[in-house]
């Protein structure tokens, strides 16, 4: 038998491009090839590409362009782009960069094994088609090799709503839910080989309405099925819109014993008038009476949630508005960034916010989110959490893993293995982890 080729995948942005990643690795063992770390030995390097902020584009090209070297030593090596970059360039990307010889889009990723054979041939593939059949069932099936304690699961993929700010509705075009049989399948497939936590993935994941078995199931539905998975121990779900938090997901965070507390609900901005802009739908005080409907049915429940500063025509008076908002809901983690002009979006066509005024405006609400997360990091000294240990520390005998509400925790000196869950009284809050003794 040959020796295998060699796949180099390197990944950015969100959590759907990892699993994304995950797939077309497997999809690619049945072409013989096996992952390697680095791009020096490989036989074909995959870049999956985010275009969600910054110069993403621009980015990738010059990543590409370090690859000069290794393709002239190298002729067979083969160079692709996937993910949204992929898609929002297409062709364009050949056209910049010859040494590439594919390019696939996040919709055609069950397309690689005849895009691969293309290239071996010598000639380009190109596909950044949004194609009718599933994706997913048509991505080969992972190998049935062990994993890691936790996993992720798309269950749900592109957006029909339309903010303003974002690329996603065209990049990831839109809305579609899996069956639920099929995600059901594969979540039982993961706990057989190991698996004790799913994280289930969407872009809109809340919006998820895939057929179940009498007619379309929501999310809150389809965790109850989980739920009864046994093995699994943990459910986990991102990213949601406030618009999409129905009555029986709600009422799920507080019955529903292996949905975790935790809950990723981006809002944005806290100013009415700068959400109207970004045709978010909701306004502050929408989301506000929304959370106080969560944390009845789960008083413990740790937020967080993603922020936009510098949209266009945003004054000091709306970035008040911002920081008023974070006063109130104290998130447990926050993702905040400065606004970034993605061409063919609406917001990109408006007047733009000084750099620097957003720059500074980025800075103050890093800070105050800081404090929240260290506030609420510390209050769990002297509190007992159950933790999933995944991996081992940075010092010897040391073991990591997370709480329900998602903070890393270490102890050190136990009787621990990787995938254990174990009651830990927390100690010690350090800069970005807790530390504790088992019980
Ligand atoms: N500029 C800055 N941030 C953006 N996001 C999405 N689009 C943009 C943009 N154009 C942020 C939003 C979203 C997160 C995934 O990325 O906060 O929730
Ligand atoms: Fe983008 Fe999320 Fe808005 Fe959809 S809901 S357009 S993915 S920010």
């Amino acid at each position: 038998m040959s020796d295998p080729k060699k796949l180099y995948i390197k990944t950015y942005g969100c959590q759907m491009n990892v699993y994304d990643s995950e797939r077309m690795a497997e999809t690619l063992g049945g072409q013989g090839y096996v992952e390697t770390q680095t791009p020096d030995d490989a036989d074909m390097i995959l870049l999956n590409t985010c275009h969600i902020r910054e110069k993403a584009a621009e980015k990738v090209y010059s990543e590409l362009g370090r690859f000069k070297g290794l393709k002239a030593e190298k002729p067979d090596l083969k160079i692709g782009v996937a993910g949204c970059v992929a898609q929002a360039e297409g062709e364009e990307i050949m056209r910049r960069q010859p040494l590439v010889d594919l390019v696939v889009g996040p919709q055609s990723y069950h397309r690689l094994p005849e895009m691969e054979a293309k290239t071996r041939e010598g000639a380009k593939a190109l596909d950044t088609d949004f194609p009718e059949e599933d994706k997913f069932e048509m991505l080969k099936n992972r190998p049935k090799a062990k994993r890691g304690p936790t996993a992720f699961l798309t269950v749900q993929e592109g957006c029909d709503k339309f903010c303003a700010f974002c690329v996603v509705p065209y990049t990831r075009g839109a809305e579609v839910s899996r069956p639920a049989d099929r995600i059901l399948r594969e979540a039982q497939d993961l706990v057989e080989r190991g698996v004790r936590e799913i994280t289930l993935l969407g872009q809109n994941v809340n919006a998820y309405h895939g057929a179940g078995s009498n007619g379309d199931m929501t999310l809150a539905g389809l965790i109850w099925e989980l739920n009864k998975v046994d093995g699994l121990e943990r459910i986990r779900f991102t990213t949601s819109h406030p618009n999409d938090m129905a009555d029986d997901l709600i009422e799920a965070h507080g019955t529903c014993e292996k949905l975790m507390p935790y809950l990723h609900l981006p809002v944005q901005s806290g100013s009415d008038r700068i959400l109207k802009r970004m045709n978010r739908s909701h306004t502050a005080e929408s989301y506000l009476r929304l959370l106080e409907r969560i944390r009845a049915a789960r008083p413990d429940i740790v937020m967080s949630g993603d922020f936009i500063v510098g949209f266009p025509e945003e004054t000091e008076e709306d970035f008040q508005a911002t920081l008023d908002l974070v006063e109130q809901v104290k998130y447990g983690y926050a993702y905040s960034f400065k606004y970034s002009t993605r061409p063919g979006t609406p917001a990109a066509e408006r007047s733009q916010v000084d750099p620097q005024a957003a720059d500074d405006r980025l800075q103050r609400l890093q800070a105050l989110i800081t404090r929240h997360q260290r506030e609420i990091q510390d209050a769990m000294v002297g509190r007992t959490v159950r933790v999933l240990f995944e991996k081992p520390g940075r010092l010897p005998g040391q073991m990591v893993g997370k709480s329900e509400y998602l903070h890393s925790v270490h102890v050190s000196d136990a009787d621990v293995g990787i995938g254990d869950l174990k009651d830990v009284r927390i100690t010690s809050s350090g800069a970005n982890s807790l530390a504790g003794a088992l019980v």
